[in-house]
């Protein structure tokens, strides 16, 4: 690592510029997240709604305190057991932290980074960061320093290039601003690892992806058509077997009709299917290889440039609910459940 660049891009922060970091879940778009202005810049940077808010980047918990009007007792728990790393807290926030960065809310998201790269960066900055996924509004996110050069390039300062990320999905997002906490966003910490440190948790059922595109979930970004390839995805939900051969039959179909077609398919299951463009996305025994590589075969479809995408489903695995959320989202709700 450049870790002068990461000085120089501290410096840009703090005046006031955009910079894209690595984390350990995915490439962020940093701004000063006191700095409306700052803030303001990321929302046309990305094409992202300005009712959509930020989360702030911290290094330690005496930063979370000028932010967070009130840190309770569950979220100190959670703090001692999963910071620094890949999970969000909503808290009520204090009069320090700019709507123009919580999309007008009273709350405020904060992360603390385990990254070495994202913890210099904002040491650097010495303000909170700002970061949303580095990719434009509705694409999927950036795991690796080229996908954000392909979103991003022109449109900001400084790219810090620290490599491929390490998970590739974004943080759990968790509601401790009141009652009991809430998972808005499933992610790496999943519900039960939770559970063993607080005792009661609850999931917005937005955050399953189950839910009709206009309802309302408590995470506003959740509400947006996300993750999404340029080609039309169709998730295929059942026993694997049913699955496989009515993904078979899709194929066949589209071939049929001059549709190129991409599928995404498995170490498992990758010679069941003979297909235009065949994207592996990982092992089923190993889930966290799926979780890593998603967002990359995503964004290999558009380059591919396919007209349909067919896919696998994932429910099983211990980052299946993360996993699944991203790849409804990216499907529009397209999805197909295959009988016995
Ligand atoms: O892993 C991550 O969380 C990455 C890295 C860069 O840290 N960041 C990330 O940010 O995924 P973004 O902006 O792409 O997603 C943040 C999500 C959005 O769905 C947003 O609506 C929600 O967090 N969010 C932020 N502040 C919130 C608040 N005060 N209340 C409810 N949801 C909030
Ligand atoms: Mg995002």
């Amino acid at each position: 690592m450049d870790w002068e660049a990461v000085e120089e891009a501290g410096r840009i922060l703090r005046e006031g510029g955009l910079v894209a970091f690595p984390t350990e879940t995915v490439y962020g778009l940093g701004a000063n997240g006191l700095d409306e202005q700052a803030a303001a810049k990321i929302y046309a940077a990305k094409g992202r709604p300005s009712d959509n808010p930020l989360i702030l980047h911290i290094t330690s918990m005496e930063e979370l305190v000028p932010l967070a009007a009130e840190i309770p007792p569950e979220a100190r728990a959670l703090a001692e057991a999963f910071w620094p790393g890949p999970m969000t807290m909503i808290f009520k926030k204090t009069p320090l932290v700019p709507r123009g960065t919580t999309g007008g809310l009273d709350t405020v998201a904060v992360r603390m980074p385990s990254h070495p790269v994202a913890r210099a960066l904002i040491r650097a900055a010495g303000v909170p960061v700002a970061a949303p996924s580095a990719n434009t509004s509705g694409r999927p996110s950036p795991t690796k320093a080229a996908h954000v050069a392909e979103d991003m390039d022109g449109r900001i300062d400084m790219l810090v290039d620290g490599g491929e990320v390490g998970i590739g999905l974004e943080s759990t997002i968790i509601d401790v601003s009141e009652g009991v906490p809430t998972i808005l966003r499933p992610g790496y910490i999943t519900m039960e690892m939770i559970r063993r440190v607080t005792g009661r948790v609850e999931v917005d059922p937005a955050s399953l992806g189950q839910m009709s595109p206009d309802a309302h979930p408590k995470a506003p970004g959740m509400k947006y058509r996300h993750y999404a390839p340029r080609a039309e995805m169709t998730i295929y939900r059942g026993a694997g077997p049913a699955v496989s051969a009515a993904i078979r039959k899709a194929l066949a179909r589209a071939k049929e009709e001059g549709r190129r077609a991409g599928v995404i398919c498995t170490e498992e299951t990758r010679e069941l299917y003979e297909a235009p463009v065949k994207e592996c996305i990982g092992s089923r025994a190993k889930p966290e290889t799926i979780a890593h590589n998603l967002y990359d075969v995503l964004r290999a479809f558009d380059e591919e440039q396919v007209d349909c995408i067919f896919s696998e489903s994932f429910d099983d695995s211990f980052l299946g609910s993360a996993i699944m959320n991203r790849l409804v989202k990216a499907a529009g709700h397209r999805i197909v459940e295959c009988g016995e």
